[in-house]
């Protein structure tokens, strides 16, 4: 039964925004609201919400999220909201940024004056003014520190689930440790952005969660505990005190502080459950069960799926799964995806997706054997290939040039028959139960979307995912709430807690021939995908 006197309420911090939602007893919503950082908040001066610095720094000062959340909590309020019905907030934001707590930090999230904005008890409240946020790409000499200090990138990838990244926590930590060390002694405690938000509502500082957390490169995701050669290649012995101990994502931080109790009319009962990164939160959002996978096809191709086991990979992250404590969660990133394909319709099919359909659509699956792998830009997955355009015949001849609309089928074929290889050699399983849900603006395209289903032999779904990641953390609180108040026999599942949410709808099925068609296919591309980083080449 639901009840019309409950909410629950869930924010985003991602780069540009913050936004907010509350959604009843049956997770819909009844009011949003969102803080523009660039125009609502001018005097911080960020362009897209962020500063950029020098030899590829990239920056967003914390204090200016502090005032954000000040200003949304107004906004809501104009929208109707009535808080004392929250009984639970949790929240999602942009992965792998770090806030630098100076000392004293813990005091005064725990003794907030409600008489005063947030942002004016925040002005002393951190060590490093500017937070180092995912797009910085600073920090290659400590990734190598990173993984040297391990014993290679395999290795670091065997423990974290990724190899060194830039954006990644850790090496942004020992960036810090080894340049600005007065500072770094001075910082009492560090938190990812998502833990951060946290704590402004919890009243004391909240622990990193283990979804999040797997973006820094630190955190072993098969024991679920800091690993001790990852930090000592960071930093010294007082990094583990200064993060603290990591935590499942769905557990309660507590009461609320008394802080929103007094100044907007909080329940003082209402829990704050563990906030998680914004990639963890679109998979609750999603709610992407075991044999689903997202495909969104944006500017860049992204997929996040579940697994049962910790594969390790060269390329790619695996997450601890942020709704189901015993699963793991995968994020790949192809980024030559939708600008690629704009490109060829460009050239090929006079600008309109309308004639790239109908030209799609005139030619038959597998192409009648012939096939193209196409990179505008540096490839993520596979790593090595160079910029260029690759088509071979069906005797896997290269070759320089196919008809228009076989050129197109074969640059679709090979997009969809790269990103089914490189989610199985994570470890998915693709197989009669496998879904896909597509988002993003090629999610619009039907050609293209029969093209995915025939490759991965699995239907496709679409669902409006524009806010999956604020609707996340909503589902999230809510779950967290049950999870937290069930006796030990009868914790509920996320899967059941959101089983109301409406289900995506259907919009391709494979045709029965397609694994006949496509399964050679993906031995080939394997095949190609070798010679191509061995070769090089470039047109
Ligand atoms: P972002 O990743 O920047 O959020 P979107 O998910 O909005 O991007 O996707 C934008 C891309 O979607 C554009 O590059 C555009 O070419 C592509 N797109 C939009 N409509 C279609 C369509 N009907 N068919 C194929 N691609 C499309
Ligand atoms: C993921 C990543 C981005 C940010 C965006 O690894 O860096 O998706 O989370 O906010």
């Amino acid at each position: 039964m639901s009840s019309p006197e409950i909410t629950y309420l869930g924010f985003d911090w991602s780069t540009q925004t913050l936004k907010a939602v509350i959604v009843n007893d049956d997770l819909q919503i009844l009011q949003e609201a969102e803080v523009q950082y660039d125009s609502d908040l001018p005097e911080f001066r960020t362009h897209g919400g962020i500063l950029r610095g020098e030899q590829g720094e990239v920056v967003a000062p914390p204090f200016m999220w502090v005032k954000a959340l000040d200003l949304i909590l107004d906004r809501l309020t104009l929208e109707g909201a009535d808080f004392s019905k929250v009984v639970a907030l949790s929240g999602a934001a942009q992965q792998h940024g770090s806030v630098w707590w100076a000392k004293g930090c813990s005091e005064l999230v725990s003794s907030l004056d409600s008489k005063n904005f947030l942002h004016e008890q925040f002005a002393l409240a951190f060590s490093l003014l500017d937070s180092p946020i995912w797009m910085d790409s600073s920090t290659k000499k400590w990734c190598n520190q990173i993984e040297n200090g391990v014993g290679g990138p395999e290795a670091l990838a065997q423990i974290t689930g990724s190899r060194a990244y830039e954006r990644f926590t850790g090496a942004q930590i020992a960036k810090v440790f080894e340049t600005k060390p007065h500072l770094y002694e001075s910082t009492e405690r560090i938190s990812l952005v998502s833990s951060f938000a946290c704590s402004l509502f919890a009243g004391k500082i909240a622990p990193i969660d283990f979804a999040d957390g797997s973006g820094m490169n630190l955190l072993d995701i098969a024991k679920k505990t800091w690993d001790t050669k990852c930090l000592e290649a960071c930093s010294d012995h007082t990094l583990l005190e200064k993060l603290g101990n990591p935590i499942e994502s769905h557990k309660c931080i507590g009461n609320i502080s008394p802080y929103y109790v007094e100044r907007f009319a909080f329940d003082e009962k209402c829990q704050v459950i563990e906030f998680t990164g914004d990639n963890p939160s679109t998979i609750a959002g999603m709610r992407l069960s075991q044999g689903w996978i997202a495909v969104s096809l944006g500017t860049s191709d992204t997929l996040l799926l579940s697994l049962r086991e910790p594969h390790t990979v060269q390329d790619g992250h695996i997450l601890c799964c942020p709704i189901d404590p015993n699963m793991y969660s995968a994020l790949l990133c192809f980024s030559n995806g939708s600008l690629v394909r704009k490109g060829v319709r460009d050239r090929l099919a006079d600008k309109s997706w309308e004639l790239f359909n109908t030209m799609l659509d005139s030619t038959p699956r597998g192409n009648f054997g012939n096939m193209g792998l196409f990179f505008d830009s540096p490839e993520i997955i596979p790593r090595g290939v160079g910029f260029g355009k690759w088509l071979w015949n069906r005797s896997g001849v290269l070759v320089n040039k196919l008809a228009p609309e076989n050129e197109i089928r074969a640059l679709l074929e090979g997009q969809f028959i790269a990103r089914r290889v490189h989610a199985e050699d994570m470890g998915f399983v693709i197989d009669e139960n496998t879904k896909i849900l597509a988002t993003g603006g090629a999610s619009a395209n039907k050609s293209i979307l029969q093209v995915m289903s025939d490759v991965f032999n699995a239907p496709v779904y679409v669902q409006d995912s524009a806010n999956s990641a604020l609707l996340g953390a909503a589902y999230r609180a809510k779950h967290g709430l049950m999870y937290h108040n069930a006796s030990d026999d009868e914790k509920p599942t996320f899967e059941t807690i959101t089983s109301g949410v409406p289900s995506p709808t259907l919009v391709c099925t494979p045709y029965s021939d397609a694994e006949q068609v496509y399964k050679p296919m993906l031995e080939r591309y394997k095949e190609y995908v070798q010679s191509i980083v061995k070769e090089n080449m470039t047109y």
